[in-house]
């Protein structure tokens, strides 16, 4: 990849950006972390953002930032955190703001407290994202509450989230796994019976992942 003397960047929303790479566009978030994360082009202050490796990457490709209004310091709450590839970025995005991040693997939450420790933003709680009710002393009302987890009953975790510490005309965004939900019936099926599972909920959009993340639907809904 070559790096470009000067980077001519255009903010698609704000904290995100787009950039001309070698002839290809691609995504971007600002830091002022010199380290990657995990393993991404940093250039000039700006981190790469691999829509393959992000669900939020690939909505905000393939949206042209629709979906997402974060200001720099709103509070997002993140459900399935993993080692924080995603959660790195949304740190980016809300630099004065805070990111409560659950996440209930032990072993990627060791990975995610070594990233807190750089990012002052990032708020980790290792928890069961199914019992909002247990991490309720930590996590204050939100902006955007953010789900990315691979259950069964994923519209039903998100709207207990939502009930509890989304801020009335905040927003969710939810990337339904369909396979996770029922491996039988049709992606669209699923997704049609997920849309009536988001309870408390105006639904705004569905946008599906393709081509970077298969039987993947980001679904964005608003708190009336
Ligand atoms: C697809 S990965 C998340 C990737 C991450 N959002 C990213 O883009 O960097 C799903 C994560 O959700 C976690 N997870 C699944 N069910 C959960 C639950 N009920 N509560 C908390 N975390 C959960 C898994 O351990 C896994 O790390």
């Amino acid at each position: 990849m070559n790096v470009p003397d000067s980077i001519s960047a255009q903010e698609i929303v704000p904290g995100v950006f787009m950039l001309e790479v070698d002839g290809l566009t691609r995504l971007a978030t600002r830091s002022t972390d010199p380290a990657p994360v995990y393993g991404e082009r940093i250039m000039g202050g700006y981190r790469l953002w691999d829509p393959f490796r992000s669900k939020l990457a690939a909505l905000l490709l393939k949206s042209k930032g629709q979906g997402l209004r974060l200001k720099r310091d709103a509070k997002v709450l993140y459900l399935g955190a993993a080692t924080g590839t995603t959660v790195s970025h949304v740190s980016d995005i809300v630099a004065d703001g805070l990111v409560y991040a659950v996440e209930f693997s032990p072993r990627s939450m060791r990975d995610l407290i070594r990233l807190c420790e750089r990012r002052k933003n990032i708020i980790p709680i290792l928890a069961d994202a199914a019992r909002p009710e247990a991490y309720a002393a930590l996590v204050e009302p939100v902006d955007l509450v953010y789900q990315d987890i691979a259950q069964r009953n994923q519209a039903e975790i998100a709207s207990l989230n939502c009930a509890r510490y989304l801020l009335f005309d905040g927003e969710l965004l939810l990337m339904l796994k369909t396979r996770s939900v029922d491996t039988i019936a049709s992606p669209e099926a699923v997704l049609q019976r997920e849309k009536k599972n988001l309870l408390g909920l105006d639904l705004i959009d569905v946008i599906d992942l393709l081509p970077f993340h298969q039987d993947h639907w980001a679904m964005q809904a608003k708190k009336p």
